[in-house]
C-alpha cells in the first residue's frame, strides 16, 4: 500500500513455521527478543516479531474484545508487546479475517475488524498479519481484507498490514498492492527443497505487483529449520532476495548454528531484497534441464542482480549474457555476493559451475543500452 509504511520489503521473525501452535508462549515470545537482539538479527533488520496463530484464549472477552491465552500468555498482550518494545523491536500479531483462525481455535476478526484492529493498536501492535481461513461462503476475499487497512489508518498508528490470503483463487497481485504491505502468492512453504522452489515459482507469476510498499508475499523462511542443506538455504535466501520479498525468519533463533546466522544476515544479499528500487526478479533463461537465469535491476547505474539457478541434482555450467539482462555489449564487471568477491571484467557474457541445488548470486554491472533515436 502506498501509506509509506513499509517502503522496504518488511523483515522480521514469525513463531509459526518452527513452533506452530503448540510451541508459541510467553517464554518463547521472551527467549526470542533476546536472541534477536543478542545475535545481531535485529542489527540488521529482523525487528518485526510476530506471534502467529494460537496466541489467543478459545473467546472473546465480555467487552468483545479479543483476549491473551491465559496459559500461553499470563501477562496479557500489552505486556508481552512492553517488553518486545523494550528490546528496541516492533510487535506483530496475528488475526484471521473469517470466523476463527486457521486453526480452527480461536475467534477470527470477521465484522470485528475495527474493534480488534483498535485492540492491537492500544496494546502497541506493529504488524498485523491477517489470514484467511474460516470465511462464510458466500464473502468475497478482498472485500474482507479491505477492511483492514482503512481500520489501521483510522487508530492513527502505523501497523504493516500483511495479507496470509495464500495466493487466494482472487488473484492477490490484483487487490494486494493497495489493500496491504505484502501478500501471500501461495499456499504455505514447508521446510522441504521442492516446495521452496514451487513457493518461488508461484511467487514469480505476477512480479510487476512488487513496487515500494507494497509486495509479493512467497511466505516466511525456512532457513535454520534441519530440512534442507546450507546449500539449499542459501538458494532459499537468496531468491527471496531476488525477489525483493519480506523476509521473515522462521527459526530458532535461540539456538541457530553460525552457518544459518550467516546466511541470514549476509551483508550483501540483505541489501539486494531491500533495493530501493525495490523490484521483483524475473526468469530471462531457462535450459528445461534445471539451469536458470533469474535478474533485476538495481539501484545503481547499468547494475544487475543476477541468479544463476542450478535446480539440477549435479553441478551445472550456468551462463548469462548480457543481452539477457539489458546491457549493452562489452564489458562489464562481475561481482559475486556469497563471496564477497569481485570476479573481474568480463567480455558479453559470464559463465561458472554452479553446485547441485546452488545459486550463484551476482551484481553485474555495465552499460544500460543507448536510447533509440526517436525516443525522444
Ligand atoms: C495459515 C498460514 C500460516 C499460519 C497458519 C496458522 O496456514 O498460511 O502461515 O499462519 O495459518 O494457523
Amino acid at each position: 500500500a502506498n501509506d509509506g509504511l513499509a517502503p522496504a520489503p518488511p523483515m522480521g521473525w514469525n513463531s509459526w513455521n518452527k513452533f506452530a501452535c503448540k510451541g508459541i508462549n510467553e517464554t518463547l515470545i521472551k527467549q526470542t527478543a533476546d536472541a534477536l537482539v543478542a545475535s545481531g538479527l535485529a542489527a540488521v533488520g529482523y525487528v518485526n516479531l510476530t506471534l502467529d496463530d494460537c496466541w489467543s484464549a478459545a473467546a472473546r472477552d465480555a467487552s468483545g474484545n479479543l483476549q491473551a491465552d491465559p496459559v500461553k500468555f499470563p501477562g496479557g498482550m500489552k505486556a508481552i508487546g512492553d517488553y518486545i518494545h523494550g528490546k528496541g523491536l516492533k510487535y506483530g500479531i496475528y488475526a484471521s479475517i473469517g470466523t476463527a483462525t486457521c486453526t480452527g481455535k480461536t475467534p477470527g476478526s470477521l465484522d470485528h475488524e475495527t474493534q480488534d484492529v483498535a485492540k492491537f493498536a492500544s496494546w502497541g501492535v506493529d504488524y498485523i498479519k491477517a489470514d484467511r481461513c474460516n470465511v462464510p461462503s458466500g464473502e468475497v476475499l478482498h472485500e474482507l481484507f479491505n477492511r483492514w487497512l482503512p481500520a489501521i489508518h483510522a487508530t492513527g498508528r502505523p501497523m504493516i498490514l500483511s495479507a496470509s490470503d495464500n495466493g487466494g483463487p482472487d488473484e492477490p497481485w490484483s487487490w494486494g498492492p493497495r489493500a496491504a504491505h505484502q501478500w501471500r502468492t501461495t499456499g504455505d512453504i514447508r521446510d522441504d527443497w521442492a516446495r521452496v522452489l514451487s513457493v518461488f515459482d508461484g511467487n514469480a507469476r505476477f512480479p510487476g505487483a512488487t513496487t515500494p510498499g507494497s509486495f509479493n508475499d512467497p511466505d516466511m523462511l525456512e532457513v535454520g529449520n534441519g530440512g534442507l542443506t546450507d546449500t539449499e538455504y542459501r538458494t532459499h535466501m537468496g531468491l527471496w532476495a531476488l525477489a525483493a520479498a519480506p523476509l521473515i525468519a522462521g527459526n530458532d533463533v535461540r539456538t541457530m548454528t553460525a552457518a544459518t546466522k550467516a546466511i541470514l544476515t549476509h551483508p550483501e544479499v540483505l541489501a539486494l531484497d531491500q533495493d530501493p528500487l525495490t523490484v521483483q526478479a524475473i526468469k530471462v533463461a531457462d535450459d528445461g534441464a534445471g539451469r536458470q537465469v533469474w535478474s533485476k535491476p538495481v539501484q545503481s547505474r547499468g547494475a544487475r542482480a543476477v541468479g544463476l539457478l542450478n535446480r539440477g541434482d549435479s553441478t551445472a555450467t550456468i551462463a548469462v549474457a548480457w543481452s539477457q539482462i539489458g546491457l549493452a555489449p562489452g564489458a562489464a564487471t562481475v561481482r559475486d555476493l556469497w563471496a564477497r568477491a569481485d570476479r573481474g571484467t568480463f567480455t558479453n557474457r559470464y559463465s561458472v559451475d554452479v553446485p547441485a541445488h546452488g545459486l550463484a548470486l551476482l551484481r553485474i554491472t555495465g552499460t544500460d543500452p543507448p536510447l533509440a533515436t526517436g525516443y525522444l
